[in-house]
């Protein structure tokens, strides 16, 4: 066999796998067994009870590793620095649970609803978390923040959600070594096809399993990816410890959505595109906000930094602001079909929700309007079904 290394199609598929040693067997079997037999005590085969050591989690937690080209090997770490959680939240707690009580974080100012409310609402008082956000699409504004506050973590997130800022990855890089920090970029927006922090020399990538990665909106898990071997060591602790472990039949599930990564983002970005040049020229749409379309105020930078084979490719996500207030957009979001009304997003059937009243309540009523997360914001997750049948969907429900 070529000693080449594998395009990122072929990974997915390949990355981190192997047949069943017993049977053979292609796929790994879901292993559901709680604990595993001891010849003598402390004897064993490298696998004693499953919150520690689960054979198909492992399989899992390999795959999204060479995904996200962790480098290491399995003498380094078990699962290469791959770590999988019940959800992205458990992983993003996990994560958390690396910094010392009374630390401070400096997180975009732009994230998910439930990453705010989890530090803001959970973390400040149990951890003591001092949490500075910061607009990290400017790249000075966060050098100049970092510095002042001192960060021990730094948190970014990129595209955003909801409102699709880019954050420049190398500068938070360079930043985080600056002020000695760990940087973690939640990565779940554009996925390790379109962009691979690690390689740009981020601490800890971090996943909402439950997005493209599952791809099929049929589980929910989380996942945490380091190529620094003492930060693996340390995880590999903080899973256990804490134990908000996926389990196998979601193990299972993720995997088989891996599989298919590569070739639905392909298609993802493609309709996306296409659906965000058609909304540009819609008059009851205000403003489309897409990183593909020139309009993007960082366009360029996402040019450089997301892309598929090294061709430019800007995820599946679209937000527009429609014209008028909450009773255009509920209208319009009564009135579509194709596109289901519900939460969550990357999966191979197209979503639409409204932020403001769906996941981003719980943010804080003020920095929701300073972040323009307002009645009139429509987030889009662009599924795979034919675009002519999207766009025809769309029109339809604008019309009303
Ligand atoms: C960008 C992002 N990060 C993290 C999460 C949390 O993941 P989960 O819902 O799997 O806990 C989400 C969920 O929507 C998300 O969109």
């Amino acid at each position: 066999m070529s000693t080449k290394p594998l395009h990122l199609e072929s990974r997915c598929i390949h990355g981190g796998q192997r047949p069943d040693p017993t049977t053979g067997a292609v796929m790994p079997p879901i292993y559901t067994s709680s604990t595993f037999i001891q010849e003598s005590p402390g004897v064993h085969k490298g696998f004693e009870y499953s919150r520690s050591h689960n054979v198909t989690r492992f399989a899992f937690e390999r795959c999204i590793a060479n995904l996200e080209s962790t480098g290491l090997s399995e003498s380094d770490d078990r699962t290469q620095g791959g770590f999988a959680f019940a959800s992205g939240l458990a992983a993003t707690a996990t994560c958390l649970e690396l910094l010392d009580a009374g630390s401070t974080i400096l997180c975009m100012d732009d994230v998910y609803g439930g990453t705010n409310r989890l530090l803001q609402r959970v973390r400040s008082r149990t951890q003591g978390l001092k949490v500075v956000f910061t607009d990290m699409s400017d790249a000075n504004a966060l050098a100049r923040t970092a510095s002042e506050c001192k960060p021990r973590m730094i948190w970014a997130e990129t595209p955003t959600n909801p409102t699709l800022k880019i954050v420049d990855i190398d500068a938070v890089a360079r930043v985080g070594r600056a002020v000695g920090a760990i940087t973690v970029v939640d990565n779940t927006f554009a996925s390790p096809i379109l962009q691979r922090p690690l390689e740009r020399d981020i601490d800890i990538v971090m996943h909402s399993a439950t997005k493209y990665i599952g791809g099929h909106s049929d589980v929910v898990g989380g996942c945490l990816v380091t190529s620094r071997k003492e930060l693996a060591e340390k995880l590999r602790f903080m899973q256990n410890a804490i134990g908000s472990v996926m389990g196998p039949f979601d193990a299972y599930l993720t995997l088989r959505g891996a599989k298919t990564l590569a070739i639905r983002i392909r298609r993802h970005c493609e309709s996306a595109m296409r659906i965000a040049q058609w909304l540009e020229a819609q008059p009851s749409v205000e403003r489309v906000v897409y990183p593909g379309l020139a309009s993007h105020p960082q366009h360029a930078l996402a040019t450089r930094q997301m892309q598929l084979n090294g061709a430019p490719a800007y995820g599946g996500m679209i937000t527009i602001f429609l014209r008028g207030g909450i009773k255009e957009s509920r209208r319009f979001l009564e009135n579509v079909h194709l596109f289901a009304l519900a939460e969550s997003l990357g999966g191979v059937e197209s979503l639409i929700e409204h932020p403001a009243i769906m996941t981003h309540a719980s943010v804080p009523d003020a920095q929701r309007a300073a972040l323009g997360i307002s009645d009139s914001l429509v987030r889009l997750s662009v599924g795979i079904e034919d675009a002519d049948d999207l766009i025809a969907d769309l029109a339809h429900a604008l019309e009303r």
